[in-house]
């Protein structure tokens, strides 16, 4: 792993302390927010303050440090009871990305495992699970960046939506991970980013961390992605996703089944790439996706918002069908079609 891109991380602990990179600062101004509760921590994901799937369930997991820090019980059962709740209260923050329940699940499967010691040890052992959690997710998302490198070549045009780079997990990212690999091996790798109505995920995030790392970024808005495509200017198209259904049904941000629609018109690779925790064979398709709905007023007076008095609809994910995506990227290397098949063969290795 390199330490090119050291100090673009969303989510530090120093000190026993937990800072978030507030995302919803960025690229105006670099402001750490000291988080100090799990309710504080609630109100950062729901708010933006840290966002992206994976950045979500590492941030998740340190909101049940705070709690558990916190509970007073001295048995078993008391401690099991608190933690229970403040998982439950982390899982109503934002309902699409799977990582959050992932997090969550693999904390209270930690507690449940160790009711036989006493609660001050089983409090040190959920310290050191949160911050397994954030480091493995720094490994994986490198080991993403190596198998999505694979399709990449020296010259190469890749259209990204949203944000899922290094601030939308735990470093390096996943969709963005593989263009950091390829710049870290020399190969030059030229990137259009879609600025993602209506927060400006791409143009805010994807170019601030893009540009800070030297990679060629040009923002474009989402209209304009099919006259990109239909100049011949992309070769590529990669996206993160925040769920992804049993038979490869992805959701991702907003604009992003568009983007898979307008690839396949203009003959073009469409990939996602995404941890095998965000990966849910739970979920048998897209359709059972449960897609988060923000407020109205993010789009019509929020960030170049110019509506008034008329009613908005304001889905934050959609979900594209497997039908038009070429590949999946995972750490385990790239997941084609029949995805239902292949996907359910990555089972053992989650
Ligand atoms: O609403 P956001 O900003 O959390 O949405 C983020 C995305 O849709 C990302 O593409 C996705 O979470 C993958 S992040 C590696």
């Amino acid at each position: 792993m390199t330490d090119l891109f050291n100090d673009i991380q969303p989510i530090v602990c120093r000190g026993g302390k937990v800072f978030f990179l507030d995302q919803t600062a960025l690229p105006v101004e670099t402001r750490w927010v000291e988080i100090d509760s799990v309710e504080a921590c609630w109100d950062a994901i729901k708010r933006l303050v840290v966002r992206g799937a994976p950045a979500i369930g590492v941030a998740a997991a340190f909101g049940m440090a705070l709690a558990s820090r916190v509970v007073q019980e001295s048995g078993f059962e008391g401690y099991q009871a608190r933690m229970k709740e403040s998982a439950e209260f982390l899982a109503s923050s934002r309902p699409t990305a799977v990582n959050l329940f992932w997090a969550l699940a693999r904390l209270e499967k930690k507690i449940a495992d160790s009711q036989d010691r006493p609660v001050p040890e089983i409090k040190e052992l959920v310290e050191e699970e949160v911050l397994a959690i954030q480091r493995e997710n720094e490994e994986v998302c490198w080991a993403i960046g190596v198998q999505g490198q694979a399709i990449l070549r020296d010259g190469i045009s890749v259209l990204t939506h949203c944000n899922a780079g290094a601030l939308a997990t735990g470093k390096y990212g996943t969709a963005l991970a593989p263009i950091y690999v390829a710049k870290e091996r020399g190969l030059c790798v030229r990137v259009f980013a879609d600025e993602t109505r209506p927060l400006l995920q791409g143009s805010r995030l994807t170019a601030y961390e893009l540009s800070r790392a030297g990679i060629d970024v040009t923002v474009i808005t989402d209209g304009m992605a099919a006259v990109v495509m239909g100049k011949g200017w992309v070769n590529v198209c990669i996206v993160g996703c925040d769920r992804v259904a049993a038979n490869g049904d992805m959701a991702n941000k907003i604009g992003t089944y568009g983007v898979a629609l307008l690839a396949k018109a203009h003959g073009i690779p469409f990939y996602a790439a995404c941890p095998l925790s965000t990966i849910d064979l739970a979920t048998p398709q897209g359709a059972d996706i449960f897609i988060e709905e923000r407020d109205p007023l993010e789009i019509t007076e929020g960030i170049g918002g110019r509506a008034t008095g008329v009613k908005a609809y304001n889905p934050a994910f959609d979900v594209t069908p497997n039908q038009l995506i070429t590949g999946i990227i995972t750490e385990a290397g790239i997941v084609y079609p029949p995805y239902a098949e292949n996907l359910n063969s990555l089972r053992g290795k989650r």
